[in-house]
Order: C-alpha cells, then structure tokens, then sequence
C-alpha cells in the first residue's frame, strides 16, 4: 500500500533520526501489537500434540545459544560504507531492529499475560530468540555511533490492536517471510563473498532458521485450531498475504543502492522470496497469491510508483501536494482491491505440519 503519512526520506545522521524512523507509524513501517490475551489463554493445541512436542524439544536444545557474538570487524566494515549505501543500510538496520523488537515485546506481553502452559512457554522461547536478534542489530547500530533505546521504544511507540486471529495470520507470514529474505541473502553472498559489504550478513543463516521456527510455532496453532482456515477467514488470509507481500515490494524498491551492492535486483529477489514464502505456507494456508499471473505484477509496479509519487508530494507540500496526495491515496487504495480480487491458487492442507529449513 503506498504511504500517505510516510514522512520524507531524509538522513539517517543522529540518535534523534533512529528513533523517529523506529517510532514511525506508517503503512509501510513495522508495527507493535497487543491483543486479547485471555483469548490466547483458551488456545488448545490438542490436536497436534506430537509435533509440538517435538517442536519444544527443539525450542528447548536452543541451539542458537553461541550464535549472536558480534566480532572485531562488525566496527571495521561499518566505517568503509559510502555515504548512499550506509543510508540505505541504516534504514535496512533500523527496519530490521523494530521488527524484531516488535515479536519480542508481544511474545512477552503474552507470556506474561496467559497461564495456559503451552502457550507460555512457547511464547517464553520466542522472546528469547526475538530479544537476541534486537540486541545483535543494536549493537551494529552502535558501531555507526546509533543505537536505539529498545526499553523507550517499548515505552512509547503506537501498539495497534489485533484479534488474535489476526496476529497469528500476519506473525506467521512475517517469520516465514523473515527467513525467505534473510536466507536468499544469505544465499547470494555465500556465491559472490564479494560482495558481502557487511559481516552480519554471515549470521543470517542460523539466525532464520530462529524465524523459520518461530513460523512453525503459528503453523501448528492455527492447524490445531482449524476454524481458523476456513470459511470467511479465508478472505483474511487473502488479505495478509498481499498486505505483507505489497509492502515489502514496496520498501525493497526504495533500497536500490542496498540490493545493487549484494548483487541482487529488487524484482527478483522479492519474487524469490514471495515463491519460498508461499511454498512454505502451504503447510497451513489453503490458498496463495498467484503471483506470476501478469496483473499481480503489473499492480505491485503501480503500488511502488504512486508510493513514489507519495513522497514527491510529501516533499512539495503546500495545498497542491495535498490534492496529489489524496488523489494518490484513492489510486493506491484502488490497486490494492483489484490485486485483492485476482484470481489465488488453492491447494489441499498437508498431513505432517512441519516442515524443514531446506532452501
Ligand atoms: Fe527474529
Ligand atoms: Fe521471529
């Protein structure tokens, strides 16, 4: 969806400017959640009791424990970057930060808040892990001389309500989505090493088999509970899937000097990790995007040009870059629908829920 309330791309030069970025409340900018946490109490996973169990025990191995230790040349690398580049790096960092941070904040406001076991510990896992990625990138931040202060974002950043239903639709598609990217990335620079103009980008492989994990975690909620996959919920998937999916074509289209220095062209990439998101979520949903279908790439190009437009006309202001922004709105809101109502791909729900970490 384009932007109208994105504020104007601008320098990413002091703490000031991080926090800002991280507090953002756009359509494109991740956000908090909080939701019906007695709700979440009453989930029964019953149904796919074997594989949970044997999910916990994973959970439990936690084998990611030595992963996240930063090395001498993470302070090195970050000075050699050219100016446009650590722009684009930065935004990708602070992007990044508050996703992860945003999963830890829930994870926990649901442990906290539930006495069912299950979910409890589950939820005690995945904050561990969540809280981990946040503080790795922070610690990148710090070499640029940025940090972010995770406790006074917690404080004071926008929580949006969600539905149950609704986080487990939108988390589950933002971890898988999460280890599609950051394996494709991994992948690519483990061809071209070249072009590995930062160490963190070495850790992404055991780091996305966390959010691979974390997906899994939802997967069996929602199989265990599969009112959740049927009837008019189905609409709700629909939803998700292109929500998700839009915005990050979107945002990866303004990171063009990012993707060009890993040697990835934003088009592909994202309809990489668009192909390994939807394959994998057959595990759980019934239908996906068909996102070959020449109208759902057409319509994802027009939703970055008037994002595009958007900014230009942020950047105007005044009375006639209001008009233009309104007017870019209704198109964007317009695109939006038709990309909803394409034709999708059904498929039939597998047996055996989980699935590996195989791409
Ligand atoms: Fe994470
Ligand atoms: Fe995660």
């Amino acid at each position: 969806m384009p932007d109208p309330y994105a504020p104007a791309r601008s320098a990413i030069a002091s703490a000031e400017d991080v926090s800002r970025r991280a507090h953002a409340n756009t359509l494109l900018s991740p956000k908090f959640y909080s939701t019906d946490y007695a709700a979440m109490d009453r989930l029964d996973v019953g149904a796919v009791r074997a594989e949970w169990d044997t999910m916990m025990k994973e959970y439990e191995g936690d084998n990611n424990i030595d992963h996240f230790q930063r090395t001498p040349e993470f302070a090195a690398e970050a000075l050699r970057l050219p100016d446009a580049l650590r722009q684009e790096f930065l935004d990708f960092l602070i992007s990044s930060i508050t996703s992860e941070f945003s999963g830890c904040v829930l994870y926990n406001e649901i442990r906290k808040n539930v006495e069912n076991p299950d979910i409890k510990q589950l939820m005690t896992y995945m904050t561990r892990d969540e809280s981990r990625h946040a503080g790795f990138i922070n610690q990148s931040l710090k070499d640029f001389g940025l940090g972010v202060d995770l406790g006074g974002l917690k404080r004071t950043k926008a929580y949006t309500y969600f539905k149950p239903k609704y986080i487990f639709y939108a988390t589950y598609l933002s971890e898988k989505i999460g280890y599609a990217r950051y394996i494709t990335i991994f992948r690519q620079l483990e061809q071209h090493p070249d072009k590995r103009f930062h160490p963190i980008f070495k850790w992404f492989e055991r780091w996305c088999n966390d959010e691979f994990r974390h997906g899994e975690s939802f997967a069996l909620i929602m199989r265990a509970n599969p009112k959740l996959l049927t009837g008019l919920n189905v609409w709700w998937i629909r939803f998700f899937q292109l929500a998700v999916y839009a915005t990050m074509y979107v945002r990866d289209h303004t990171r063009p000097q990012l993707h060009q220095a890993m040697g990835l062209d934003p088009e592909t990439y994202d309809y990489t990790v668009f192909r390994i998101t939807s394959e994998i979520s057959k595990q759980v949903f019934p239908i996906t995007p068909d996102i070959d279908h020449p109208a759902f790439r057409r319509g994802l190009e027009r939703l970055f040009e008037i994002s595009t437009a958007m900014s230009a006309a942020k950047a105007r202001g005044g009375l006639l870059g209001g008009l233009r922004r309104a007017g870019l709105a209704v198109a964007g809101v317009a695109t939006f629908a038709r990309l909803y109502l394409l034709p999708v791909q059904r498929h039939d729900l597998p047996a055996q829920i989980r699935m590996a970490p195989a791409w």
